[in-house]
Formats: structure tokens, C-alpha cells, sequence
């Protein structure tokens, strides 16, 4: 077998690379959950020829021929000035490749570059619908650091009426709160509240993660704008502001991808805590629900994940109708020692 592993650190603009990653990246991706459908070729080109901006972002891949068999990242966000240890990594070989040395080889090589840069810890999610992914992780010594779930709700089964119930009782609020939408990227005017805004997700459980409360920036919020743009993703955000204050004290995001029409993804939610308990979640999420059901007929259901310790937000989604679809672990290993694991062997 002569496989070659090239590196990359800038932009891939090769449109044969796009191609053949684009390939690669359905064939990993429809192993794992075939109801999930391809990613266009137009998002892939996105994906690699226009990484974040605020992320410095390494990528190994293995070719045999034209063909991409095996890929991993490393992402090292140089915002987040509480996290610079950290790397975030992924890494993945199409099915037919697996069990000869493909994935330690890479994963070596994340090591070492994370140790050169500084990242001290490295972090990766696998998903329980490919037992492979945990059973390497465990081969690496990595610890398991985070237990999530990803759930699933058929528009079909949403419990509307209870919708209604927990809309009307929003509205019995809105004398002290105003809901507001923000379709697409942020207003610049509104940006420094955003940052306040979104510390709440600092209030997720993050288990025994080696990380702490993540520092966004204007600039991390540009680049993930510019992210969202360039794959064409949609995102639609509910904000809920405190009148006498003017400040944002909630809000619930989801997000639109063109290569999976069918899908809405949930993305992050959060109330400060001296709001909580009053019925502000629940309002987000029903009155985004009924958005969603009376402008995007095409939306089939929604997916999210959640810390399998979040009981606040998994009662809000169970009471929607939300259901396992499967769980996540995020694992974490010292990169001396990723760098080091195989190399004994
Ligand atoms: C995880 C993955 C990248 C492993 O790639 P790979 O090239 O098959 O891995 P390797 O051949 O280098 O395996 C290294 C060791 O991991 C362990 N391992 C890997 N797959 C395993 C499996 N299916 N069952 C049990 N152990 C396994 C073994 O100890 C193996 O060594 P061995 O073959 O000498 O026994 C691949 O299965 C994959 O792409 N999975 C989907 C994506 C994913 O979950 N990625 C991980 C999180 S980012």
C-alpha cells in the first residue's frame, strides 16, 4: 500500500482536492448515519478553501492516488486567550482503510504539532453510531472528558398546542421582555452586547473537560459570520431583552444548511441565571418552533446536542417531543502524549 499524507496549513484551493474530499468526507460521513444526507461540493470547496479566520487550522491528507482515504485536523482558535492549551481535533478514514495504521499515523502527527504549538491537551469528539471512533480513542489512552446526546424532533411530532401555551405565556411577560429576531449576522451596533450575551453558554456543563470559560471576540464573531456566509448556511437567533435594562438576557439560535435542506440544526440556547426559571426558554424555543414550522415547509425535523448533565435543556427538548438519537463522548489526551502513544510500537 503507498499512501502519501501531504500537510496543509493555508487555504486548499485546489478544486481536484475539493472533489476528492468532498467524496471522502460523504463516504465517512454516510457510514456513521446514512439518514444524513451528502454534503454539496459547493460547501466542501467553502470548507477548504475558506477556513475560519480567527483559527489556525492544520490538515493532513491521505491519498491513494486522487483519492482522499483519510483525513485530520487540528484546530487551535487564537481568540479564546482562556484556551489557548487546547487543540480541537478530528480525524477520520473511510471504512474499507481502517485497522492498518492509518488513523495512529495521523494522529501522531496532530500530536506533535499541537506539543509544537503550544497546545498542551487535545480534544476530539466520536459519536456511539461508530464504535471504531471510541475504541481508537480508548486505544490512544485518551480519557473520556464529556458525555453528550444528540437528539432528533420530527416536525410532525411537535407538540404545537403546548407551543402555544408556552408562547402565550411569554407574552404574558412582554410588559418587562421584548422578543426580537436577528436573521443573519449581527448588527455591528449590537455586537458588545452579543459578547455579554453569549458568556452564558460559559454556564453549559463542559464535564471534566480540561477547558475554561471561552473568551469570544468581535473577531471570532466576525469570522464565524464570515464562516456562515461562505457555506451559505442560514442562521435565524431569537433574542429576548430585558426592557428596563436594555440588556439581552436570552436567546436561542438555529442554523439552515443547503447541503441538508430537510434539517434544522439547533445550535446554542441560554438564559442568565437570574432569569431562569421563568419560562424564557421555553418561549425562545416554541416561538423559533413556530417560525420555523410556518416559513420553512421544507424543514423536516431538527437536531441538537446537549451535555448528557444539561437536565435544564434536555427537559425543554424532551417536553418538545426531542428524542435520543445517539451519544457523543468528547475525549481529551495530553498532546506529548498523542504525539508519543504509537511510537512505541
Ligand atoms: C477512528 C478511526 C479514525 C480509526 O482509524 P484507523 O486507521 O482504522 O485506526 P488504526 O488502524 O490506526 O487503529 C489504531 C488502533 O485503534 C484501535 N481500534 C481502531 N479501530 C478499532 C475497532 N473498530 N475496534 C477496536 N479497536 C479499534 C486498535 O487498538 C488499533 O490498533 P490495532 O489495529 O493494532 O489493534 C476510524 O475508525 C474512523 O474514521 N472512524 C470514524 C470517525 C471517528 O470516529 N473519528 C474519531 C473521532 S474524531
Amino acid at each position: 500500500m503507498s499512501l502519501d499524507v501531504q500537510r496543509f496549513d493555508r487555504a486548499i484551493t485546489d478544486p481536484a482536492i475539493h472533489q476528492a474530499f468532498n467524496r471522502f468526507d460523504n463516504l465517512v460521513r454516510a457510514d456513521e448515519d446514512p439518514t444524513f444526507p451528502a454534503r454539496r461540493l459547493d460547501e466542501t470547496a467553502a470548507i477548504l478553501s475558506e477556513p475560519p479566520s480567527h483559527i489556525d487550522r492544520s490538515r493532513w491528507l491521505v491519498f491513494d492516488g486522487a483519492a482522499v482515504v483519510g483525513a485530520t485536523q487540528l484546530d487551535r482558535d487564537r481568540e479564546d486567550a482562556a484556551n489557548l492549551h487546547v487543540g480541537w481535533c478530528e480525524v477520520d478514514v473511510i471504512p474499507e482503510f481502517r485497522r492498518r495504521g492509518i488513523g495512529r499515523r495521523l494522529t501522531e502527527r496532530v500530536g506533535v504539532a499541537a506539543a509544537d504549538s503550544g497546545r498542551t491537551v487535545v480534544m476530539a469528539e466520536t459519536s456511539s453510531l461508530v464504535p471504531a471512533g471510541e475504541a481508537f480513542a480508548v486505544a490512544l489512552g485518551a480519557e473520556p472528558g464529556l458525555a453528550a446526546e444528540t437528539s432528533e424532533l420530527r416536525i410532525d411530532a411537535i407538540d404545537l398546542p403546548l407551543m402555544e401555551v408556552w408562547i402565550e405565556q411569554g407574552r404574558l411577560k412582554e410588559d418587562r421582555f421584548r422578543l426580537f429576531w436577528v436573521d443573519g449576522p449581527w448588527p455591528e451596533a449590537l455586537r458588545p452586547e452579543v459578547l455579554s450575551l453569549t458568556r452564558v453558554m460559559n454556564d453549559a456543563p463542559l464535564g471534566d473537560l480540561d477547558v475554561n470559560d471561552q473568551q469570544l471576540t468581535v473577531a471570532t464573531l466576525i469570522s464565524f459570520e464570515d464562516e456562515l456566509r461562505s457555506r451559505r448556511i442560514d442562521r435565524m437567533t431569537a433574542v429576548v431583552e430585558q426592557r428596563a435594562t436594555g440588556r439581552l438576557v436570552g436567546f436561542t439560535q438555529v442554523f439552515i444548511n443547503p447541503s441538508f435542506p430537510d434539517l434544522l440544526q439547533q445550535g446554542d440556547t441560554g438564559v442568565f441565571p437570574e432569569f431562569r426559571g421563568t419560562g424564557l426558554g421555553k418561549w425562545l424555543k416554541a416561538a423559533m418552533v413556530r417560525r420555523i414550522t410556518g416559513e420553512r415547509p421544507e424543514i423536516m425535523r431538527i437536531r441538537t446536542e446537549n451535555a448528557t448533565a444539561n437536565a435544564p435543556m434536555l427537559a425543554i427538548n424532551h417536553a418538545m417531543g426531542f428524542t435520543l438519537h445517539h451519544t457523543n463522548t468528547v475525549w481529551q489526551i495530553a498532546s506529548q502524549q498523542l504525539a508519543r502513544t504509537w511510537r512505541s510500537d
